[in-house]
């Protein structure tokens, strides 16, 4: 059809498929009636063909490796912006204004502090807790502190809970990490910005005095920002999916802190420095063996860091993130093995056929470990700061998602290929 709709012929059925059309990228095909009318329905493993949602918060273009947020290049957003400007640039559709931008941040520290009570939560959990499951857990824990503001039609409630979740988080965090250290919790201070905050939460003890190194605050800041959304995702969508039958903020949120921690989605940051670091250990491990064991079907090894559902060309936030290591890495810690060691490994995989056919290239996990290490944080605390990051796209992604009316509870139909019908035995004659 001329209009960018679609006539499919299903059997006796010849159905008109109207247009869902795009600003910029693929556009869609209304596929709503397909089942009511021909008891059909579509199969997509991993919905790699499906929109999910019409947004207007994040465009990537796959092929270009292009990204922008709200229209604006995530280059530009790297270079000139803190993370809580490009937080609600996010939310709220523009840059903020000056005045906006100090309510903004003072809001951030008006709600910094958790709960004492909270503090037994974290007591509870196991020394080795892996923190990105404490961190999911605080935040459910969080919510019931809040239960007044669950309501995510009433919009004042949404932005104050968006307010906590975002203000919070780098407190949870720093407290997950102390609580594995058994070193005292640091509270939050109003006097330092949101990262130099952070940093100060995690690393400073009651004994003595710290200073936030502002090339870390600096580097950290980029990497929030590399970080903040990414369209539908794994976990951007599980927030969506939970937040479709009307659970709340705190709750949808937790449940997509679940999914980014597996090594696909946000754990591949850690799984790359410890493939890296188990290659610069094993003195019978070179570049090649790993890529020939990439490559080789029959080990479930994949390089970790390379290839994307979206990219089939260089990851934007990668390109930023390669050159930012050398960068970083100069400036606070001097030569690191691994960084070398991932340089060979891209270079061997950009030139093999096998990357080459199948567009693999570094997504932003491949450079960024490196990078969260050099600055001082411990391997286990990565996808945490991905997740610090990547919390403002959630949430906007959350909030438009009430806000659609052509939202519906999440409810994907399924080919059922099971058993037909067994005549049932009873357990003593099994
Ligand atoms: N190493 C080796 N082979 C790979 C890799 C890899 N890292 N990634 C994809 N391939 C191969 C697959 O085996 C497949 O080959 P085939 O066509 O011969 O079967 C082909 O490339 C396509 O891969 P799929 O798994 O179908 O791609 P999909 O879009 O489903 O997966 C994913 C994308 C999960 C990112 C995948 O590339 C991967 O596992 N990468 C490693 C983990 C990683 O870095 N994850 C972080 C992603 S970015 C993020 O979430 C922030």
């Amino acid at each position: 059809m001329d209009d960018g709709g679609a006539t499919l012929n299903l059997g006796d059925h010849t159905l008109d498929l109207s247009a869902v059309p795009a600003r910029m990228g693929n556009h869609g095909v209304d596929i709503g009636s397909l089942r009511a009318q021909t008891r059909t329905v579509t199969y997509d493993p991993g919905f790699a063909n499906t929109a999910s949602a019409q947004s207007t918060i994040t465009y990537i273009d796959g092929t270009a490796g292009k990204l922008t947020h709200r229209g604006y290049a995530i280059e530009d957003l790297a270079n000139s912006c803190g993370f809580l400007e490009v937080a609600f640039l996010l939310l709220f559709g523009h840059l903020p204004n000056k005045a906006e931008l100090e309510e903004w941040q003072a809001s951030m520290n008006r709600h910094s502090l958790l709960n004492e009570e909270l503090k037994r939560f974290f007591d509870a959990f196991p020394k080795q807790a892996h923190p990105m499951a404490i961190l999911s857990s605080a935040t459910n824990a969080i919510s019931t502190f809040y239960e007044e503001y669950h309501n995510p039609k009433d919009e004042a409630s949404v932005i104050e809970s968006a307010q906590r979740l975002i203000a919070k988080m780098p407190t949870v965090a720093a407290w997950a990490y102390k609580k594995s250290t058994g070193f005292p919790y640091i509270y939050p201070r109003n006097d330092l910005r949101y990262v130099a905050n952070f940093l100060h939460m995690m690393f400073a003890l009651p004994t003595e005095e710290y200073h936030v190194d502002p090339v870390i605050a600096k580097a950290l800041n980029v990497l929030l920002i590399l970080h903040a959304d990414h369209g539908q995702n794994c976990s951007t969508a599980t927030v969506r999916f939970v937040g479709s039958s009307q659970a709340n903020l705190f709750a949808s949120v937790a449940a997509g802190m679940n999914a980014l921690w597996g090594p696909l989605h946000g754990g591949a940051n850690q799984a790359v420095v410890e493939m890296l670091a188990e290659i610069a250990n094993d003195p019978s491990a070179s570049t090649e063996s790993y890529i020939a064991r990439a490559k080789d079907k029959n080990d479930p090894f994949r390089l970790m860091g390379f290839g994307h559902r979206v990219y089939n060309n260089y990851d934007p936030r990668a390109r930023i993130l390669k050159k930012f290591a050398d960068d970083v890495l100069d400036r606070v810690e001097g030569d690191d093995p691994l960084l070398r060691i991932a340089e060979e490994l891209e270079e061997a995989a950009l030139s093999d056929e096998y990357f080459q056919e199948r567009n693999l290239y570094p997504n932003v996990d491949f450079y960024s470990g490196i990078i969260f290490r050099a600055l001082g944080f411990p391997m286990r605390m990565f996808t945490v700061l991905f997740a610090i990051g990547r919390l403002p796209g959630w949430i906007a992604n959350w909030k438009e998602m009430t806000e659609d009316p052509a939202t519906r509870i999440a409810r994907p139909r399924q080919i059922y290929v099971g058993e037909e019908s067994r005549r049932f035995i009873p357990l003593h004659q099994r």
